[in-house]
């Protein structure tokens, strides 16, 4: 198995190598992303494909009297997420659990804000993933997409060719599966490095 193919479900000591990683190399494209959304001081957040925790721990700090969960499908991911934000799942400030996005273990209309960075590209079934973020957010919760690639750039077909199972999506595919999932108000922001950062309303 190739190293990168850790980005789509990070297994083993190369995993847990890609989640640091992760950690450190997607801090800037979050940051960017975070700006366009505004975060309420007693949200309840979820992030989506949480990988090692340093978006949640991001939340956090943007709504100290709310309350953060993260959820990803790998072990490896759900270990370093809660070794990172351990003070604040020790005070259940937050909850990181494991579990696949197609089917999310929560109750309908629980959250005021969904976020995905960097993940949607390993989701199997998009449409049935943003159906399932619709119904756990509460009527006028936002959804924000945050990818690196855009799908309009030449290097993307590299990734595409050495992670298996990954699909990047332009902004026009993913605005048709968000309105198809019910979402509205749909705002799509690009920058010069081709980051894209999509973000929607239930
Ligand atoms: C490239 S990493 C990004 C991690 C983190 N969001 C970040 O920006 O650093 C993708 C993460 O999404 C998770 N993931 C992929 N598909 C998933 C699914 N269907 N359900 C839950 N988690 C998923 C992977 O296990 C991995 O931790």
């Amino acid at each position: 198995m190739s190293f990168f193919q850790n980005t789509c479900k990070p297994k083993g000591l190369g995993g847990s190598l890609m989640v640091n990683m992760m950690n450190i190399g997607h801090s800037p494209m979050a940051e960017w992303g975070l700006k366009h959304i505004k975060i309420n001081k007693n949200d309840i957040s979820l992030d989506v494909g949480c990988g090692g925790g340093a978006n949640i721990k991001k939340l956090l700090e943007k709504s100290p009297k709310g309350k953060v969960f993260g959820i990803d499908y790998s072990e490896v991911s759900v270990r370093k997420s809660k070794k990172v934000n351990k003070f604040a799942v020790e005070r259940k400030h937050c909850e990181i659990l494991q579990g696949n996005v197609q089917e999310l273990p929560f109750a309908n209309e629980t959250f005021d804000l969904a976020t995905a960075f960097e993940t949607i590209y390993f989701w199997s079934d998009i449409d049935q993933s943003f159906s399932q973020i619709y119904r756990v957010l509460k009527k006028g919760g936002i959804f924000m997409v945050c990818n690196e690639s855009n799908g309009e750039n030449d290097k993307d077909k590299k990734w595409t060719e050495i992670i298996k199972g990954m699909k990047i999506y332009t902004s026009k595919e993913i605005k048709y599966s968000l309105e198809k999932a019910g979402f509205t108000h749909i705002e799509t922001n690009k920058n010069a490095k081709g980051w894209l950062c999509v973000v929607a309303r239930k």
